[in-house]
Parts: structure tokens; C-alpha cells; sequence
């Protein structure tokens, strides 16, 4: 196995002796969510989340904008509020620049800058993607520098190696589908509603995993891929179980089909949770082998299935890995993790201007 080299040990403890408060702004797609940290210390974490989409079978990019409109002035309140925290004793706004749903992160962006011009206050922008990893910061244990995150997101699918809170870089992504999109088109293929996720995860909980075996994609170094397997869960739905593949003797009538998946629901959604863990176990496996960092952490959205999470401890407590794992609300979209990054921003005075302006697309 490689060796990650030598870093210098990381102090978590505060720099300030008075406290460094920030509150901040998450709106880049459906959950509008404000919080308030206290020296990486989350004081509050409101999430409104947007029930609004369920009847579309995903998010509506103009609805969620109207949506954050009308949400984050009572967001913002409660998380003051629930903070015990007026806006004077604000030292910094932080908000999600990039990645995102353009009109919901202008959203967000344009209150923040607001805030920061009213209040005289810096402004920090933050990365979605790099904050879900910091998420992992939030709670004690907190993982030493430098570690490997898998983020899986609805949008994302990555494997980045942290080498300080600010410092960071992506060694392995998806090549097309993120594994939360995965999930979420499974469930759509067998009539089930958005966000279909944890309902695979729900009726996986009775089924049997390894009952329909899903091919693996031989995807090089420490990319993913999920397409190919949504196609085979496609003919194999449409072929009422009896191949992955495309053949026009093979298709069933439409009754049978929803027969087949009422008479198999528990073990078609266990045998693609165990599939979509498995791609991305394997690769965690590579990059930890490549890499030499055992520290490794899981965050975003999809690290809430409970697959997932147990195939992730017990492969660490086998190859003697730290496993990290944030809290469930750190996990899926939060203000919360826009703080403690923000935080972190603020300790290397990474600020930003007034002319910054939301992008739904950003480098890293
Ligand atoms: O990070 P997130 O809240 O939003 C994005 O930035 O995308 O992730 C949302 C994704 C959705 O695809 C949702 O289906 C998935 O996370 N998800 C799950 C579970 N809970 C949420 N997927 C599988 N099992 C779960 N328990
Ligand atoms: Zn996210």
C-alpha cells in the first residue's frame, strides 16, 4: 500500500478567545436551511425542506426558487433565534455559492450579500461539495488530516482526499449518473415516488441482496459509473425478471411487470442497494490502497442508507480503518455544514467580495 507522507498534526482548538460566530445560507437545490456555529460549534440548524416536487417525480428548478423565496426569512429568524444569537454578534455570513440550481442558489447568495452589506460583516463563499465534506468536522471524534471522503450525493459522486480544512482536491468521480440519482431512477423504473432513495433503502431492509445479481462496471482507476446499471434494472424490470437484457422476445405485458415487482419489491430494491454499495465500496477500497490514508469519511445524501453505512464500518473494521460518518441532518443538504466551513474559511481569511456571484457549475 502507498503512504500518505508526512503531514503535520492539525489543531482543531479555537484561535479566538471571544468566539467566532458565523451564520449561514444553504439554497442550492430543494432544502432552504440557515444555522449558526460558534467557533466550528453548530448553536442551530433549521431545515425547511420542500415537499412541493413529490408530485413532479423531482425537483422542479422554478418551484424550488419560489419555494426558497418564500421560506428563508422564517428560516433565518428561527435559526437566530433557535442560536439565542441577535445579528450583531454575527462575524461573518456564509452562504453556498456553487454547486447548484441557479435561481435557488441566487437565492440564497443575494440574502446573504444583503446581510453582509447591511451589517458591514464579511462575506464567505462556500463550495457544496467541499462543505458536505467538512460535515464530517461538526461532531467529535473528528477525523485527522488527511482523510478520504466519499460524498454521494442526488448530483454527486466523489472520492476526495482532505489535507486541511481548506485544502482539498477530487481523485475519483462518477462518470455520468451520481449513485443518489441512481437510487432515485431505480425507484422511479418500479413506480415508487421521488425522492426513491430511501424507500429502496426501506424495503431493502426484508429482501434478499444477493437474489438478482446486477453487473458490477469495470470502470478505470477511481471513477464510477452508474448508467449501465440502470439500463439492466430498466430490461430487467421491463423483462419481468427473466433477463438484463434487451430482446424483444424477453419483454413482458405490463401486468406482468408490476406483478413481478409487487411479488418481488423487497428483494429487487436489496439487490440494487447491494450493487450501487458495492461499486462504491470496491472503489474505496482502490483509493485507500493508492493513496495510504486510513482516515476515511462518508458524507452527502445518500450516506443516510443504512447499507452504506454498515458496509463502510464493517470494511473499515476489517482493513483497520477510522471511520467518520456524520450526524443524519449533517448528511443530506444543511446549513450546518456551510457554517463550519465558513468557519474554517474565516481562521485563513478566505473571503469574499460583494461582486461574487452564484454558479451553478464551479471547479473545485
Ligand atoms: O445530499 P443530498 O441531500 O442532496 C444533494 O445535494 O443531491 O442527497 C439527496 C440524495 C437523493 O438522491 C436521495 O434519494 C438520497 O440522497 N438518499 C438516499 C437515502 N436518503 C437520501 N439514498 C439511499 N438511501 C437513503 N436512505
Ligand atoms: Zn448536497
Amino acid at each position: 500500500m502507498a503512504s500518505p507522507g508526512n503531514y503535520p498534526e492539525y489543531s482543531y482548538d479555537s484561535p479566538s478567545k471571544n468566539g467566532i460566530t458565523i451564520f449561514a445560507i444553504e439554497s442550492s437545490c430543494d432544502e432552504t436551511s440557515a444555522s449558526v456555529c460558534r467557533d466550528g460549534k453548530i448553536l442551530s440548524n433549521i431545515i425547511a425542506t420542500q415537499k412541493i416536487h413529490e408530485q413532479y417525480g423531482g425537483v422542479v428548478p422554478e418551484l424550488a426558487s419560489r419555494a426558497h423565496m418564500q421560506n428563508i426569512v422564517p428560516v433565518v429568524d428561527t435559526a437566530l433565534q433557535g442560536a439565542n444569537c441577535l445579528l450583531e454578534d454575527i462575524d461573518a455570513i456564509a452562504f453556498t455559492q456553487s454547486p447548484g440550481l441557479i435561481g435557488s442558489l441566487l437565492v440564497g447568495s443575494q440574502f446573504a450579500k444583503s446581510l453582509s452589506l447591511a451589517l458591514c460583516k464579511p462575506l464567505i463563499a462556500v463550495h457544496h461539495m467541499q462543505a458536505h465534506v467538512l460535515a464530517n468536522l461538526i461532531d467529535d471524534p473528528k477525523p485527522k488530516f488527511p482523510f478520504l471522503c466519499l460524498t454521494v450525493s442526488g448530483g454527486h459522486t466523489q472520492i476526495v482526499l482532505c489535507e486541511s480544512p481548506t485544502q482539498m482536491k477530487v481523485i475519483g468521480e462518477t462518470i455520468d449518473d451520481a449513485a443518489g440519482e441512481a437510487f432515485d431512477k431505480s425507484a422511479k423504473l418500479m413506480g415508487l415516488p421521488y425522492p426513491g432513495g430511501p424507500l429502496i433503502d426501506k424495503y431493502a431492509q426484508s429482501g434478499d441482496g444477493e437474489k438478482f445479481k446486477f453487473p458490477e462496471p469495470q470502470i478505470a482507476g477511481l471513477n464510477f459509473s452508474f448508467s449501465g446499471l440502470k439500463t439492466s434494472i430498466l430490461y430487467f424490470l421491463q423483462n419481468a425478471g427473466t433477463s438484463l437484457i434487451y430482446k424483444e422476445e424477453f419483454r413482458a405485458t405490463e401486468q406482468d411487470k408490476q406483478q413481478f415487482i409487487g411479488d418481488n419489491l423487497a428483494d429487487i430494491c436489496a439487490s440494487i442497494q447491494h450493487r450501487i454499495v458495492s461499486i462504491l465500496i470496491n472503489k474505496l477500497k482502490k483509493a485507500v490502497a493508492e493513496t495510504g490514508v486510513t482516515e476515511l469519511c462518508l458524507a452527502g445524501g445518500v450516506s443516510a442508507n443504512s447499507g452504506l453505512r454498515k458496509a463502510f464500518k464493517e470494511t473499515g473494521e476489517k482493513n483497520g480503518w477510522n471511520t467518520f460518518i456524520p450526524a443524519f441532518e449533517y448528511c443530506t443538504d444543511n446549513a450546518a455544514m456551510i457554517a463550519v466551513t465558513g468557519y474554517y474559511k474565516f481562521l485563513e481569511g478566505q473571503f469574499a467580495d460583494l461582486s461574487v456571484s452564484a454558479s451553478a457549475r464551479a471547479e473545485w
